[in-house]
């Protein structure tokens, strides 16, 4: 097993319904370890260049939009096969389609408001917790 790091955001919707230490009880009971962690009310300009891979798709602007309309918990996870653990617990993008018992499954309302985010892989986990933290902020557990 490998031991990595993912970057996990719990998006604006799961914050405005108060479910972030529930969320964050699930990382724990899974073996995942909070690494780093902030609240953060994006702005327009930080929504776009982390989600700068998606600026041709349809939904683009309204996923900005989405990302900037409430504050967010940003945490580095930590752990053995974390990035695939995270995207198992997370559930599939569409709720509609998120098996049973996973946060988008039990959180997310629809595909725009999905719940959480998390690392699709190594390069790109990254780039992410680069992109919000400074690795003086990210701590080994
Ligand atoms: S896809 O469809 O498999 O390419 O989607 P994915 O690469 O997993 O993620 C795309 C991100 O955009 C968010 N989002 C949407 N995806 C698809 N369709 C719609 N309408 C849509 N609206 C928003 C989706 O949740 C992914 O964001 P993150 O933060 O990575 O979960």
């Amino acid at each position: 097993m490998a031991l990595e790091r993912t970057l996990s955001i719990v998006k604006p919707d799961a914050v405005a319904k108060n479910v972030v230490g529930e969320i964050y009880s699930r990382f724990e009971k899974a073996g995942l370890k909070i690494a780093a962690a902030k609240m953060k009310h994006l702005s327009r300009k930080e929504a776009e260049g982390f989600y700068a891979v998606h600026r041709e798709r349809p939904f683009f602007n309204a996923l900005v939009e989405f990302m900037c309309s409430g504050p967010v918990m940003i945490q580095v996870l930590e752990g053995d096969n974390a990035i695939a653990k995270n995207r198992e617990l997370m559930g599939a993008t569409n709720p509609k389609d998120a098996a049973p018992g996973t946060i988008r499954a039990d959180f997310a309302d629809s595909i725009d408001a999905n719940a959480v985010h998390g690392s699709d892989a190594a390069e790109t986990a990254a780039v992410e917790i680069a992109y919000f933290f400074p690795s003086t902020e990210v701590y080994a557990r």
